[in-house]
């Protein structure tokens, strides 16, 4: 196979950061995805439905010419969040989620949540009014280390708010292990997660071996061998509870490559690319468009997208580096070869 047409894929999880950097962050998600459902975690963050309006307004302002790229807005969860903020957001017509940052658990998460006990009337009213609740999944306790935060929080505390609220819609974002991913499978559908490209491409070794990589930090943190295994096996299975979100989440290289850098990888401008290498190592590129571009919109009740893209089998670079603002950003896989492109860039 030389080449493969999808229909036009959208990213479930997307940081388009704000200001002078929206122009290229925008510009990198428009050239593949029809829609992005866009983090919250600015400074300060988008706590409500009038600065998610204002948000969206800049990055509709930063598309490029003749793009439809549609923004999909979500509110940042906080311990003084009022019920009545989900009814304004669902009324709104561009909110489309809610996202609960654990206080403390990543970056510009401090204002997230301390304890979910001050949540429960918010949760309720998401939960009747259909609007999903987006997690981050990772208990913040100094004592629980960080290979194991995600699984702790599975145990901890996602299966008992999912028992909780038996009606409440949860997306686990950017799942990194074996545990977690069993457990989205074996919830009931209105349970369901998205998986970044480097977590089904590489392991923490990828991260740690022969020298550290600052480029491969983010979090939650590239996990065991295992634990990609079994994200790809997810990906790839066809179950409509695991879609696309590429968590890409553009540092400045200065950020990145300091004393304490910043966690993210910055993959959009070739996620799509990325998730064909993961998808074809295992022959599974015939899964591809159900994850990118259908289970996506059906968990999230909109339309499929109309548009169609095509994938070549052929190489490219990645490029060194790419403005960001007035900074620069690396991509992720900077400098080297990918084995898809897509057509026509
Ligand atoms: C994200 C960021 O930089 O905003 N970083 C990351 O490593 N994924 C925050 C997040 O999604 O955790
Ligand atoms: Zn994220």
């Amino acid at each position: 196979m030389d080449f493969i047409d999808l229909r036009q894929p959208d990213d479930w999880h997307l940081h388009l950061r704000d200001g002078a950097a929206l122009a290229q962050t925008v510009a990198a998600s428009a050239s593949w995805a029809a829609r992005a459902i866009v983090m919250p975690n600015l400074k300060p963050p988008v706590t409500t439905t009038a600065l998610a309006r204002s948000y969206r307004d800049r990055i509709l302002a930063a598309r490029p010419e003749g793009s439809n790229f549609e923004p999909l807005m979500t509110l940042y969860l906080t311990d003084n969040t009022a019920a009545e903020e989900i009814d304004r957001a669902v009324d709104s017509g561009f909110v489309h989620g809610v996202k609960l940052y654990p206080s403390g658990a990543t970056t510009n998460s401090d204002h997230g949540v301390s304890d979910l006990a001050h949540c429960e009337a918010v949760l309720e009213r998401m939960a009747e009014r259909g609007l999903p609740l987006l997690i981050h999944g990772e208990v913040t306790d100094a004592e629980v280390d960080i290979f194991d935060r995600e699984r702790v929080f599975v145990e901890r505390t996602l299966g008992p708010l999912v028992e909780r609220h038996p009606e409440l819609r949860v997306v686990v974002e950017h799942i990194t292990t074996h545990d977690a991913a069993s457990f989205v499978r074996e919830s009931p559908a209105r349970v369901a997660a998205t998986i970044t490209p480097q977590h089904l491409l590489v392991n923490r070794n990828a991260m740690l071996v022969g020298g550290i990589r600052p480029h491969y930090y983010c979090l939650p943190i590239l996990k065991r061998e295992r634990d990609r295994q079994a994200l790809v096996e997810a990906a790839t299975s066809g179950d409509p509870s695991f879609f696309l979100g590429t968590d890409s989440a553009p540092h400045a290289v200065g950020a990145k490559e300091s004393d304490c850098g910043c966690a993210g990888c910055f993959t959009a401008l070739n996620a799509l690319e990325l998730y064909a290498e993961a998808f074809d190592a295992v022959g599974a590129l015939d899964r591809l468009e159900a994850f990118a571009s259908e289970f996506g919109p059906r968990f999230y009740g909109l339309p499929l997208n109309e548009g169609r893209v095509r994938l070549e089998r052929a190489t490219q670079t990645v490029a060194a580096s790419m403005p960001f603002g007035e900074l620069e950003v690396r991509p992720f896989r900077a400098g080297e070869t990918l084995a898809f492109r897509r057509a026509g860039s």
